[in-house]
């Protein structure tokens, strides 16, 4: 069937290769952790199954846990059957399982290394993957150090190495700058490749194609037109069993240090002279470094208490399993930022970030100011809103603009009416996970999505001054209960400026 313009041409659509990956075996430190369950090995069933691959590849998965290869396999194979986002397949889990192998590690443990060097080099025989080897870290961050040096001691001069380091990328400015002089030591910066997996979501690369694809938006994308961004990542879950890592990282680590300030990088960077990694991140980096701290009035942190979240009750975050019961950790941080530049100078960035809120919703939502003078009779324009642009990051990706258009009858009234763009209704293809295509960048060596370590450290930078002064006092919590939108002092730090969260 011959396909139009306007038609989506379905062949066209999802993760296309200009090039093939090189062979390689994709080493996964951590292979017993949810990481590796939940994202990894159902990405790679997702790309195994489009035949995005490369033909020689081999996955190695290595942890502590003591397990054989065939119980690793099974084990990844109830994970696909659990996670993946396509249907199970026998034919295509036998191509992927086929060059599957595991080694018990212990990290710390210099020998255990060699065994690996070893089991490598084996499947390097078998499997064609010519000494190219994709390492991804997806354990603590004290846990890379000792194994960074190891593998840069015994780095093989055939094929290409690189790494791929997953958040948290230290726990401040002074552990990330250790972390990236460690690796830097054995590996090129072009070699190392710091996840961030909001980069990998479509509607976050949508961004950069709304803003620099389309003419009409980047002359009014500015102080001049714009009045305040709001940024929104609420989740409706809550630590799901992660209270030894989240205790110590709390909202201003686990979402705010990375994916949201990612969020206010692209919204305000500036054009790139082109897409290439270093052109992209140099100007992201610009927005990171032209964000002054804001101070103690401009940041409201929060804990969640007991509540109901859609419909169902939850105990409150001081009662979840591994929570010291007087804990101070946030899992609420709503802030006013700045980027002092000539584009942004005095528009603030309103961004806010919360477990267990009334539901999941990332968005950012540009607001436009107000026409200068509707010309129009007293009460005609009473039900306008400001014009918003909305970028639906999840779910319900999409964009949506909301604009004025006179209600339908006699005389002149006016009301906000919104113009959307749904990808379930533009395109046929189902939005490929982050991690599919971050995985596949990694390989194909392009780092453009993913953080450079000068980019990490502002954004370390950052969070140390807000943590500096969240350490002179302490917070009532818990002080939002379960389900709400976090507490009033969010809703404060808007009122104060005449202006309020976006409604619901
Ligand atoms: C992770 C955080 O980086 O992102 C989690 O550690 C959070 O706490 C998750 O739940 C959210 O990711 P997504 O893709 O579901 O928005």
């Amino acid at each position: 069937m011959a396909t139009t313009a306007e038609e989506p041409n379905p062949l066209l659509e999802g993760l296309r290769l200009r090039r093939r990956p090189d062979p390689c075996i994709l080493v996964i430190f951590g292979a017993s952790g949810d990481l590796t369950t939940k994202k990894l090995l159902p990405a790679l069933y997702a790309l195994t199954y489009r035949h995005l691959l490369p033909d020689n590849f081999a996955v190695v998965g290595a942890a502590r846990t003591e397990e054989s290869d065939d119980e690793f396999r099974e084990r990844m194979k109830d994970a696909v059957k659990e996670h993946a986002r396509d249907p199970f397949d026998e034919e295509v889990w036998d191509r992927l399982a086929e060059g599957m192998r595991y080694v018990t590690l212990d990290f710390a443990d210099e020998a255990a290394e060699s065994s690996l060097s070893e089991t490598l080099t084996q499947v390097d025989r078998e499997r064609g993957t010519l000494g190219n080897r994709l390492y991804y870290f997806a354990v603590p961050p004290n846990a890379i150090g000792t194994l960074v040096t190891e593998l840069g001691e015994r780095r093989s001069t055939d094929g290409w190495t690189r790494l791929v380091i997953e958040k948290p990328f230290g726990h401040d400015l002074q552990s990330a700058r250790e972390l990236n002089a460690q690796l830097q030591e054995h590996f090129e910066e072009n070699e190392v490749f710091r996840i961030d997996h909001y980069l990998g979501k479509e509607t976050v690369q949508n961004m950069l194609a709304l803003r620099f694809a389309n003419g009409i938006f980047e002359p009014i994308w500015n102080r001049q037109f714009i009045d305040h961004v709001q940024i929104t990542v609420a989740e409706s879950i809550g630590i799901e069993g992660r209270a030894g890592y989240y205790e110590q990282a709390g909202a201003i680590r686990d979402i705010f240090q990375n994916h949201l300030l990612q969020l206010v990088a692209i919204t305000a960077m500036e054009p790139p002279i082109d897409f290439t990694a270093d052109s992209v991140r140099n100007e992201k980096v610009k927005v990171l470094k032209a964000m002054h701290t804001p101070g103690p009035k401009h940041v409201v942190r929060g804990q969640y208490g007991p509540g109901f979240v859609e419909g169902e009750e939850v105990r409150g975050y001081r009662e979840e399993e591994g929570v010291a019961p007087g804990s101070l950790t946030d899992t609420f941080v709503a802030a006013k930022l700045f980027v002092d530049n000539w584009r942004w100078a005095d528009t603030p960035f309103y961004v806010r970030m919360g477990k267990r809120l009334a539901r999941r919703e990332t968005t950012i939502a540009i607001q436009f100011k107000r026409a200068p003078h509707p010309p129009f009779e007293g009460g005609a324009a009473d039900g306008l809103r400001p014009n918003v642009l909305l970028i639906h990051v999840q779910p319900n990706e999409g964009v949506s603009l909301a604009i004025g258009a006179k209600v339908p009858g006699q005389g002149m009234t006016i009301r906000t009416v919104h113009m959307d763009f749904l990808y379930g209704g533009a395109f046929r293809e189902g939005l490929p996970d982050a991690y599919e295509r971050l995985i596949l960048d990694a390989m194909l060596g392009d780092a453009t999505l993913f953080t450079r370590s000068d980019e990490i450290e502002e954004q370390w930078a950052l969070v140390d001054a807000i943590v500096a002064f969240w350490q002179r006092d302490r917070p009532q919590f818990p002080n939002y209960p379960a389900g709400s939108w976090g507490p009033s002092a969010a809703d404060e730090l808007l009122h104060r400026d005449g202006r309020s969260w976006r409604r619901h």
